[in-house]
């Protein structure tokens, strides 16, 4: 007999205890990235927790994007959306369920900031169920009615729009 019946592999990276460690990549994300991206963020929102995108609104949106690999795998993403020479909403903060509580979240909230900042932009704000997260990175409760009109947008496809539960956090920019 001639060789191995069973060759051995890596593990898979859907396996989340897999992956706790491991060089990652930050950058900007290019339009190669629309297909994982639309994987990643979709599956949240067929949780219910994010919005859905499309790959439409993601080419049209992608230098909003930033985007973290471990190794050829998408694995975390956010966006930096401009409303206002002044104000941006956070949007699409996903973390690949693998990886969550390995500081990827951080490490693109911080890198978006910085990002925002280069802008000249004074305020980021978010809607999110997860306002234990945005706390732990600066951002307060504030009531929707204080932040930019154009930023209901969105709200308007939204399935939950009649009774929405999502939490407003903003956040100064020093
Ligand atoms: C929310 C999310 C982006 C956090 O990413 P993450 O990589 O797991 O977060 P980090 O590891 O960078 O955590 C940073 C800090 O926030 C805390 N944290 C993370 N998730 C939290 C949560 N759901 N509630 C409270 N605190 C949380 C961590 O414990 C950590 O605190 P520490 O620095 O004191 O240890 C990720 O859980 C996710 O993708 N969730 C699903 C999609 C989603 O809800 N996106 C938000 C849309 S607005």
């Amino acid at each position: 007999m001639s060789g191995p019946l069973i060759s051995i592999t890596a593990p898979r990276l859907a396996q989340p205890s897999v992956y706790t460690e491991g060089p990652t990549e930050l950058r900007k994300a290019t339009l190669r990235d629309i297909g994982p991206l639309l994987e990643l963020i979709n599956a949240y929102a067929a949780q219910g927790i994010m919005l859905p995108r499309t790959e439409f609104e993601m080419a049209e949106n992608i230098r909003d994007f930033t985007v973290i690999y471990a190794g050829s795998r998408l694995v975390a993403c956010a966006a930096l959306h401009i409303y206002s020479p002044s104000a941006a909403e956070i949007r699409s903060l996903a973390v690949d369920p693998g990886w969550k509580k390995h500081g990827l979240g951080r490490k693109l909230l911080e890198a978006v900031e910085i990002e925002a900042r280069e802008f000249g932009l004074k305020t980021l704000f978010a809607f999110t169920y997860v306002d234990g997260f945005f706390r732990k990175l600066g951002y307060d409760v504030v009531d929707r009615g204080e932040l930019p009109l154009k930023a209901w947008k969105d709200c308007l496809r939204c399935p939950k729009f009649q009774a929405c539960d999502e939490i407003a956090m903003l956040k100064h920019l020093g």
